[in-house]
């Protein structure tokens, strides 16, 4: 009889392909759920997108249910954007979010430059941004930039003549992050984004983390506030002093969102539809020292059916023992950002009549 050795067995359960994770078979039913209105894309052609707070719901809804079309039928891509030059501009390390839009441009038909290492521009040389993105709008038709500095976005508006798209700018907002975020959000639960929720149906969404200092937060609390009528609150588990900055939760509430601050997790767990976390990387602040108290894992009092979104990367608030739960949906958030990003490009490259039936057609 042939003896199959533990690693042998370990061996073909590794290559054995995954089967993939929650969230992803849902792209169809939020397509199904929302009517197609192609004139909020019209109107962000040629637009530069630096900020959460220039969507509107009409336009977030118009951009999930591209995206949902762009997921769940990708062999009816046109290549909109054939010709087209994206200028990758990451001068701080990504993973996820430089790879997705250069994946989303690739799967519309773009040709990319891409700059991981800013010192390999004039910036070592001292070349202000403003002139280097004077360059820009030689080479290219749309810039996605990613900093540390909060203001390299915003100093090169004066000088470019081609949109840019902010993909994370220091500690300020990173608005196509929180659009793939509420994207996974549309489709767990597509009945939210419709109008008119019921409040038997309306959901608490739990934020781990620190809109004061966060970009990931700050941007995706102010999508959250587009859509005030589908949540019942927004449970943020930081500490009460350093939560929020000058005007921000005044401006959160103002546009209806429920708001309350707590500093411990696990009582609050069992109450939460969505889970969003995020890595505690403050070294030396008190988010930093609050982290033993934050962590998920499968052992957390997690409501049946909630879910979890993380904008990765994740440290060890995040354990790999919920990868294989049904609460994991922070797999299909990363998968789902180049659908939403596909979205966003085809509009600011005023592509949208290549893929909707719009009036000037
Ligand atoms: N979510 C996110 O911004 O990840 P990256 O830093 O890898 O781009």
């Amino acid at each position: 009889m042939l003896v199959v050795t533990p690693q042998q067995k370990l061996l073909q359960r590794q290559l054995q392909p995954k089967d993939g994770t929650a969230g992803i078979e849902r792209p169809k039913a939020l397509l199904e759920a929302l009517p197609e209105d192609p004139e909020p894309l019209l109107a962000l052609a040629s637009r530069h997108m630096v900020s959460s707070r220039q969507f509107d719901r009409a336009t977030l809804i118009q951009l999930f249910r591209l995206a949902a079309q762009y997921e769940s039928t990708p062999q009816l891509m046109h290549l909109p954007l054939t010709g087209k030059i994206l200028i990758s501009a990451f001068y701080e390390p990504s993973t996820r979010t430089r790879l997705s839009f250069e994946s989303a441009w690739h799967r519309l038909g773009g040709a990319i430059m891409s700059i991981t290492d800013p010192k390999s521009t004039g910036i070592a040389k001292g070349e202000s941004l403003a002139d280097i993105a004077e360059m820009f709008n030689n080479y290219g038709d749309v810039i996605v930039l990613r900093s540390s500095e909060d203001q390299a976005v915003y100093q090169m508006l004066d000088s470019l003549r081609i949109p840019i798209v902010n993909a994370g700018n220091g500690i300020d907002e990173h608005p196509t992050q929180a659009l793939a975020d509420l994207y996974t959000i549309a489709k767990w639960r597509p009945s939210l984004f419709r109008g008119n929720v019921d409040a038997g149906d309306r959901i608490r969404v739990g934020i781990i983390g620190v809109p004061s200092r966060m970009r990931t937060v700050r941007s995706l609390l102010l999508l959250l506030a587009c859509f005030p009528e589908a949540i019942d609150e927004v449970v943020i588990v930081s500490n009460e002093s350093e939560a929020f900055n000058e005007h921000q939760r005044e401006e959160l509430e103002q546009a209806g969102l429920r708001l309350r601050v707590v500093n411990e997790l696990d009582p609050v767990l069992p109450e939460l539809d969505v889970v969003y976390i995020n890595a505690i990387a403050w070294v030396g602040d008190s988010f930093e020292s609050m982290g033993s108290g934050l962590h998920l894992t499968r052992e957390s009092p997690l409501k049946p059916g909630a879910i979890i979104l993380h904008p990765l990367a994740r440290g060890e608030e995040l354990a790999t023992d919920l990868d294989d739960t049904p609460h994991n949906w922070y797999f299909a958030q990363a998968r789902g950002a180049v659908f939403v990003r596909m979205a966003l490009l085809t509009s600011v490259v005023r592509r949208i009549s290549a893929v909707m039936d719009t009036p000037e057609q």
